[in-house]
């Protein structure tokens, strides 16, 4: 019947073919057409969501993009001009490629923000030893941490953790964390890696993050204060986070007193 066709319309987009059938029907009807409307909203205002959450996407992209864009062209135009002259090309010459890595980071970010979230973006599982391989990444990173003076503590089983997962976003995963360990870990930094049978714990000294904040540093484009002189688009926790439920796993922040970040993976 004619309230039927309505809901059908209503949650599947669905046409049918109806002859009218009398006045019996209206008071479903009117039910029926209480709920569509009622649905027609919600689907107008998760679009008015989509859209004010793409434009802030688009500001802050462009607003972190500027900054950087702005010392390369100050720079190169006064070197071009003969302002900037003798010794100072050299070091201006040096901030302006670190300024060019710091965009390709940056773009780099965005790139695989939005190709996680693309439907046809699949993910390559396979049985791998956890335990091998986070003492893995750690070798890997281990040049870059020791010439930073990392005190490193590291607590990896030798006994062999089987998971499910993509070693290439696992990758990401432990290098955006280790990453803002690097970044917020403060003067002296101190990183401890743990490795168990349910997790994966990486602590970082610096000073603490407020509790209420926790849930929010994983949304994109969100830095904390601490971030604020240090750059980066507040995507990584977003792409962590991603990646690890698209993995059926969990991840959480741990701020305790003793000044150790916590961010632990199931
Ligand atoms: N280990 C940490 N210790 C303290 N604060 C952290 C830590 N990790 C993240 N944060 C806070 O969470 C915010 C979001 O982190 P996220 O990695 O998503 O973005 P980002 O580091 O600012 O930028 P990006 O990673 O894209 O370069 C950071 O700006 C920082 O304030
Ligand atoms: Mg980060």
């Amino acid at each position: 019947d004619l309230g039927k066709a309505i809901t059908k319309y209503t949650e599947k987009r669905e046409k049918t073919n109806l002859e009218p059938s009398g006045i019996l029907e209206l008071e479903s009807i009117n039910e029926k057409f209480q709920y569509m409307t009622q649905k027609l909203d919600e689907t107008e205002k998760a679009n008015k969501k989509f859209q004010s959450d793409r434009q802030l996407m688009l500001a802050s992209i462009s607003h972190d993009l500027k900054t950087p864009i702005t010392v390369i062209q100050g720079y190169s135009k006064a070197i071009v001009d003969k302002v900037i002259t003798g010794e100072e090309i050299i070091k201006k010459s040096q901030l302006i490629y670190d300024k060019s890595c710091y965009l390709n980071e940056l773009v780099d970010n965005f790139t695989e923000f939005s190709k996680l979230d693309h439907t046809n973006f699949k993910y390559d599982f396979k049985d791998i030893d956890i335990a091998e391989f986070v003492r893995n990444y750690i070798a890997i990173k281990y040049d870059e941490l020791e010439s930073k003076n990392i005190d490193l503590n590291i607590d990896i089983p030798e006994t062999k953790i089987i998971k499910k997962i993509d070693t290439q976003q696992f990758n990401r995963v432990l290098n955006n964390i280790v990453n803002n360990a690097l970044k917020y870990g403060g003067n002296n930094i101190s990183i401890k890696i743990q490795v168990d049978n349910d997790k994966i714990a990486i602590f970082n000294s610096g000073k603490a993050i407020e509790e209420t904040n926790y849930s929010q540093l994983f949304k994109p484009f969100v830095k904390g204060d601490l971030s604020r002189n240090e750059g980066g688009s507040g995507l990584g926790l977003a792409i962590v986070r991603k990646i690890i439920q698209d993995h059926g796993f969990t991840i959480n922040i741990v701020s305790n007193k003793d000044s150790y970040y916590k961010t632990g993976f199931i």
